[in-house]
């Protein structure tokens, strides 16, 4: 039931333990970019789940979404808009702060980016306690769009961050515990 390339995809992710902290165990998308074949899959899986769906934006979430989101949204003819870490956009931003371990951060999203008629795709590269996706999927709704969906690489399915999407379809390309 599972893809063939799946198996090729998981390959090329490394795991770097104790990174950036002892126990954590760090998901490296930087090696599954190497290979030019797992990359095009990847990709390749996002578009045949979304093209024709009507999706009108791809929004991608610092750091990595802005790796997968924007040949997604090309290939299926939606728009990128990017969301951002604090006090990198220039023009007028609404914010959604959200929990960390320890702290909190922040995504900030440009004004009349997204507009109350829009279909979107939220895209990044993993799922762990779902506190940015969370963010990402008020900032829109906010906006008066509607989320279609949020697609992921990677879940860590035991941090249950599927479970903060308020009832938000969450689509991922495979589990790592
Ligand atoms: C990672 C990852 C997701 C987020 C997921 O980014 O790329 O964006 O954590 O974690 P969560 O589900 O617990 O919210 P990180 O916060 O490390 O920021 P970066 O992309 O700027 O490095």
């Amino acid at each position: 039931d599972e893809d063939p390339r799946i198996h090729g995809i998981k390959n090329r992710i490394r795991v770097v333990p104790d990174f950036p902290k002892p126990g954590i165990m760090f998901q490296d998308i930087t090696t599954l970019l190497l290979d030019h074949k797992a990359f095009k899959d990847t990709i390749d899986l996002f578009v045949e789940r979304y093209k024709g769906r009507n999706i009108s934006v791809v929004a991608g979430i610092e750091a990595r979404g802005f790796i997968f989101g924007p040949p997604i949204a090309l290939a299926i003819g939606a728009k990128f808009v990017p969301l951002r870490k604090p006090k990198k956009l220039p023009g007028e931003v609404i914010s959604e702060k959200y929990d960390l371990e320890y702290g909190s951060d922040c995504l900030q999203m440009h004004v009349g980016a997204v507009e109350p008629a829009d279909q979107a795709l939220i895209v990044d590269d993993l799922v762990a306690t779902g506190g940015t996706l969370c963010a990402a999927i008020n900032l829109i709704e906010r906006v008066g769009a509607q989320v279609v969906e949020c697609a992921c690489v990677i879940e860590l399915p035991d941090l249950k961050g599927r479970e903060k999407l308020s009832g938000k379809p969450l689509y991922v390309l495979m589990e790592s515990h």
